[in-house]
């Protein structure tokens, strides 16, 4: 669906439910996110067979597997508003895969197609405020922190402080244009 120079964005497929189940069961990558680890064999393949029905371009959300060498490293979660002109994003890649820029090139590519062929207007976050790695990628990409909500979600039994990003199709297409 999305190629970069080293990944593939696709739809997810069964045989991705093994790797799938493998990073969503890792502590440190279920912390800020909405499941909990362990996260079972079964609940993965109907996870992903939920995943593999969805149209990334109808409203609402589709999960985009991220692929290196067609082996599942990750996902990017975007959810289209139903103006079609706004959308929310979230991501996480596998422990192993962290630290070499994948996450940076397959959400700036997912970007790409949204602000130049799909031409949305606006791009949004939220993030948890301990989630350090998630912030600096994003401002890695040119988010704009545009608010920050003390204790304004009751998470995994404590209330957590989340922070607010936000990336204009201007804003994408200026920092392209110079590189
Ligand atoms: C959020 C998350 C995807 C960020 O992953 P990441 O590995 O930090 O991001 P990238 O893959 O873009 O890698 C960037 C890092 O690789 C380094 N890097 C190494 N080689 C690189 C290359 N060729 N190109 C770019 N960066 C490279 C960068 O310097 C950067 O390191 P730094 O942050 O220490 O400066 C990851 O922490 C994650 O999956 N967390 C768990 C799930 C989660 O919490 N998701 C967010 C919910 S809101």
């Amino acid at each position: 669906m999305i190629t970069t120079e080293r990944l593939e964005l696709r739809r997810f497929q069964p045989e991705d439910a093994a790797a799938f189940s493998a990073y969503r069961s890792v502590p440190e990558v279920a912390r800020f996110q909405s499941w909990n680890a362990p996260f079972s064999p079964e609940e993965a393949q109907r996870t992903v067979a939920r995943f593999a029905e969805g149209d990334p371009l109808q409203p609402g959300w589709f999960q985009y597997a991220i692929a290196l060498d067609g082996q599942l490293i990750g996902d990017i979660g975007l959810n289209t508003f139903d103006n079609l002109m706004q959308a929310d994003i979230g991501y996480t890649l596998a422990p192993e895969y962290q630290g070499k820029g994948y996450a940076t090139e397959a959400v700036g590519g997912l970007l790409d197609q949204l602000f130049t062929v799909r031409e949305l207007h606006r791009v949004s976050a939220e993030v948890d405020a301990r989630n350090v790695a998630s912030a600096r990628l994003l401002e890695r990409l040119g988010f704009q922190q545009e608010g920050f909500r003390p204790q304004n979600t009751w998470f995994k039994d404590e209330w957590t402080d989340d922070l607010l990003f936000g990336l204009l199709q201007s804003n994408w297409r200026s920092a392209r244009s110079a590189g």
